[in-house]
């Protein structure tokens, strides 16, 4: 025993020890520490001091790979192209074709959700993935093409084909690493041609009948599918994100004009998807009301394979981010989920049923009948929920809305009309499983002015986001979800912390080399850390780091002290972040590494010259969207 341990201390020393460490991070708190310090040793002290989290963070860098903190390891679980289907073919870059799209994992891959096997279990060794794939980018899944708009007819249908979602059987091995199960009855994809049901208020309404389905009730596909959530009863819920891009028509002479304005549907733009050019379903002009059939929030039961996928019209339609799920102490289930578009809302639905974990069956329709609130953000710190209900507040004829339906088809135009507070771009949303706070990552808004600045948005031209932390009331020793009113504060703001113009704002020790900005999708550990990613965009070339994943504690001394723990290659964005429960292995999505800018030359990237070849760096292979596991390399519990 050294004379160190504490044991070996007389009773009053150790007391003596722990009231001066107190006093130490009371002063580091307050900023004393890093001046006190002599330069040289600032960095290293107060990247690490305070934190809960035990890897050493990575240096922020700018590469054509990933990298993760020393002691992990870092690989490859699945690859656009790659089967998913038992029977589907390998990824052959040289022949993509529909026939394989239909079966093999899907690009641009967002949001990632693990359901133990079998249902119920906390089991981490099988279970099922989920995994959203909200983009294509033909530049680097052809060769030779330049715009959205050469494509063929193939090549939009295999477009069409790998956006949607895929659900593969996973296993871990003997090693300790998970790898697809060869042959699963729960192999699954969905696409923007699968059968989908419309269910909950605004089902059946006149605005969601078209030519090929006179009820209302019955969609072909989904895609755009960005983050998502989990519900407790084992489904998970896909977000219609950016939907607008896939329609094409006469946006301003349309007798809806004001809606496809008011989600931004443009034709003139030519980086968009445009699938109308070769279906006319996507063509406005032709079928009016199509769009209204897309933007929202699709369930999917992935331990059903026959199960029919359910758009939940009650949570509202608009480019919902994710749909995060938390249940109220009175057993009411609540579903936060963002608007990502500059100053678009923060949105939650609350279910009229209760939740009952015993009872699967029950709550399979929980999410069709509730009411959807919008938050309005206060300046003192208060907040409160405004009910989008048809005929209350504003939300009448008068206004042009004349059913419930109405309201949730436009839950933008409901949600300006009531005085809800535009965000900087509402991403990712999630609950903090320990205290209950729920955090809302605001990605980015550089067209914010000095004029519209206000607290819940405090900095005009916001070009590296910032995170807001909501605290409902207590309730019957929970958090009081289905409240109508909540405080709140300023978590972190992006930026580097060294350079006083930005307005960066984390704990007193964050460092410069520990930067950040753009942030994006987030989960909680058990221990409540969050684990938040980041998603620059055009920005990722001139503020020169890489996107990554970051983790940092929500209380304690080291409350707003991101640590850097993963980064992805040139172009790409993280998305994902998901445990398995017993939180040893985690799971990442690199998304369209590759894009856009080349990073090393002039020009933009593309199949013939991608500006990374990640994950398969074979000259005959472009990059690859690809799910990504991590593992500790002793086995144990990460962070
Ligand atoms: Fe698809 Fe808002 O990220
Ligand atoms: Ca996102
Ligand atoms: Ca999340
Ligand atoms: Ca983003």
């Amino acid at each position: 025993m050294s004379e160190h341990s504490p044991s070996s201390r007389p009773l009053l020393d150790l007391a003596q020890a722990r009231l001066e460490r107190r006093r130490f991070l009371t002063r580091m708190a307050a900023g004393a520490l890093a001046t006190a310090l002599p330069k040289p040793l600032r960095a290293k002290v107060s990247a690490q001091v305070g934190s809960t989290l035990t890897f050493d963070p990575l240096q922020n860098r700018l590469d054509d790979t990933i990298h993760v903190a020393t002691g992990h390891r870092a690989r490859v679980l699945i690859a656009f192209g790659d089967p998913v289907l038992s029977d589907a073919p390998s990824f052959d870059p040289s022949h993509l074709s529909a026939s394989g799209a239909r079966q093999q994992f899907g690009y641009g891959n967002d949001f990632v959700a693990f359901f133990p096997l079998p249902f119920g279990s906390k089991r981490s060794d099988r279970g099922l993935l989920a995994v959203n794939h909200e983009t294509t980018e033909p530049s680097l899944m052809w060769p030779g093409v330049g715009k959205r708009t050469e494509l063929d007819a193939n090549q939009t249908e295999i477009e069409m084909l790998a956006q949607g979602l895929s659900v593969i059987e996973i296993a871990r091995g003997d090693d300790g690493h998970f790898a697809r199960v060869g042959s699963s009855r729960f192999h699954r994809r969905w696409s923007a041609f699968s059968e989908m049901e419309l269910t909950g208020p605004a089902s059946g309404d006149d605005r969601l009948k078209t030519s090929g389905d006179s009820s209302g009730t019955r969609v072909l596909g989904t895609f755009a599918n960005c983050a998502g959530g989990q519900t407790p009863w084992g489904t998970v819920l896909s977000c219609e994100e950016n939907f607008h891009k896939h329609f094409i028509g006469s946006f301003t002479t349309n007798r809806e004009v004001r809606n496809f304005q008011r989600h931004n549907f443009d034709l003139e733009n030519e980086t968009e998807y445009g699938w109308g050019r070769h279906h006319p379903r996507f063509d406005v002009d032709r079928e009016p009301n199509e769009s209204y059939r897309f933007g929202w929030v699709v369930e999917i039961d992935p331990y059903d394979p026959h199960s029919l996928p359910k758009k939940r019209t009650a949570l509202g339609r608009f480019k919902h981010e994710g749909a995060t799920v938390s249940i109220d102490p009175d057993g009411r289930v609540v579903v936060y989920s963002g608007d990502d578009d500059r100053f678009e809302y923060l949105y939650k639905f609350v279910s009229d049923g209760r939740y009952d974990e015993n009872d699967r069956e029950r709550n399979r329709n929980l999410l069709d009948s509730g009411t959807l609130f919008v938050a309005r953000f206060e300046e003192d710190g208060s907040g409160r929920w405004i009910a989008l209900v048809f005929g209350t507040n504003g939300l009448t004829p008068a206004n042009d809305f004349h059913s419930p339906a109405d309201v949730l088809i436009e839950a933008r135009r409901a949600a300006d009309i009531v005085g809800a507070t535009p965000l900087d771009r509402p991403e990712d949303v999630e609950t903090n499983p320990v205290t209950g706070k729920v955090y809302v990552n605001l990605t980015n808004n550089k067209k914010r002015k000095p004029a519209q600045v206000d607290a819940a948005n405090p900095r005009a031209k916001n070009l590296h986001g910032h995170i807001l932390e909501i605290t409902p009331p207590e309730r019957r020793g929970g958090r009081n979800h289905a409240a109508l009113d909540f405080r709140w504060e300023v978590f972190l703001m992006g930026g580097d912390p060294s350079d006083r113009s930005s307005q960066a704002r984390y704990h007193p020790a964050m460092t410069a080399d520990q930067w950040l900005s753009c942030p994006d999708n987030v989960t909680f550990d058990s221990r409540g850390r969050m684990w938040f990613t980041t998603d620059q965009g055009e920005n990722q070339k001139a503020n020169g780091i890489a996107d990554g994943l970051r983790a940092c504690d929500t209380e304690g001394d080291g409350r707003a002290l991101p640590k850097l723990f993963f980064t992805v290659p040139f172009g790409a964005e993280l998305c994902g972040p998901c445990f398995t429960p017993d939180e040893r292995t985690l799971f990442v999505a690199i998304q369209h590494p590759g894009e856009g800018d080349h990073h090393l030359k002039d020009g933009k990237s593309s199949y013939e010259d991608p500006s990374t070849r990640w994950p398969d760096f074979d000259a005959t292979k472009p990059p690859r969207p690809a799910i990504v596991e991590i593992t500790r390399d002793d086995g144990g519990v990460i962070g």
